[in-house]
């Protein structure tokens, strides 16, 4: 096996009273875009801090490319946490140019991570100029200039509006088909699911869950049915094209359907074969269920703040 990207082993962080970091452990593999998946205050962006240097642990390791963290490793991760500040009245080239420079990497890739990004054509305009989706999409550039492995990133797309939000996740997935390992903190399920390969669950601290997407996410929601003939049912079922599985449980059967076919199509389904249903249910997949409750959790029950201010932007 590959020596993973990324290991976080029994890592904990205490601010005072506050467990930020409660016994974390998790591997990142070469190639996955992975998903770091809490609420508010659930330790996201505290663990990001540690993994770049930018935040001083309170106890556990952590090994990229499988060495104790050094500046070398550090050359290959490039990372945005919180907005990076450009000079408004100077262009995208003229700001990628002072990255260039303080990072120490050369200007030659300038033109090539502004045409990853969708920025050639506006690379001349100032920075002040840019809409919010284009100012995080040159932060994203800037963190692509010294071509990293890996790229992390905190909330991508917050603030952003549905276009926005949508260009940066197309770009996110399509610098991962260059071949680079993506770790990004989000709070939205549904992000992570259009993005991620694979995820972990963190809550106050501490890691719930952590997997691949379609195995836990397939977002395939499974049928609940019921009829007085459950023999005759489940024939029929059977012979709906769009079937993957039935499994009967107590009461009912369990169909799972594929396609993004709905309990609507197979009832129709049914209806058009003379059986008429008792009990019709469409069914969230569990976990995703669990996940969302998770999520949904009261920012104001958890110890809310977050490291925006404090963080210093991070252009390596
Ligand atoms: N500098 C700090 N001083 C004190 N407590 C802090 C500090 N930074 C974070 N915390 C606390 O640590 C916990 C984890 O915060 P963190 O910012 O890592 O969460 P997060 O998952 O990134 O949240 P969000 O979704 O709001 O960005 C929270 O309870 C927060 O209040
Ligand atoms: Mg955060």
């Amino acid at each position: 096996m590959n020596t993973p990207t990324l290991q976080i082993q029994n890592l904990h962080k205490h601010y005072g009273k506050v467990h930020a970091v409660n016994n974390l452990s998790l591997e990142v593999q070469p190639g996955q875009v992975f998903g770091l998946l809490g609420p508010n205050g659930s330790g996201k962006t505290t663990t990001l801090g540690i993994i770049l240097d930018v935040i001083k642990r309170s106890g556990g390791e952590y090994r990229w490319f499988g060495e104790a963290p050094s500046a070398e490793s550090r050359k290959k991760i490039g990372a945005i946490l919180e907005t990076p500040v450009f000079y408004p009245y100077l262009s995208a080239v003229d700001n990628l140019k002072i990255v260039a420079l303080i990072k120490g990497t050369d200007e030659s890739r300038i033109d090539t991570v502004l045409q990853t990004v969708d920025l050639h054509e506006r690379r001349n305009d100032a920075f002040k100029t840019y809409s919010l989706g284009m100012k995080q999409r040159l932060a994203i550039a800037s963190a692509l200039l010294a071509d990293p492995d890996v790229m992390i990133l905190d909330e991508p797309t917050n603030g952003l509006d549905p276009q926005g939000i949508a260009e940066i996740r197309q770009l996110i997935v399509q610098i991962a088909q260059q071949g680079k390992t993506i770790i990004l903190a989000s709070h939205l399920l549904d992000e992570v699911q259009k993005v991620c390969s694979h995820f972990a669950v963190l809550k106050k601290g501490k890691l719930i869950y952590t997997g691949g997407v379609d195995e836990a996410l397939t977002g395939t929601d499974t049928v609940e049915v019921a009829a007085s003939d459950m023999k005759s049912l489940e024939e029929a079922i059977q012979q709906f094209t769009h079937t993957e599985s039935v499994r009967p449980e107590k009461q009912f059967l369990r169909v799972r359907l594929n396609n993004n076919q709905s309990s609507t199509d197979l009832n129709r389904f049914l209806i058009e074969r003379g059986i008429i249903v008792s009990h019709l249910s469409q069914r969230t997949n569990s976990l995703e269920q669990q996940f969302l409750q998770i999520l949904a959790t009261d920012p104001a029950s958890t110890n809310q703040s977050s490291l925006a201010n404090q963080t210093a932007t991070n252009h390596a």
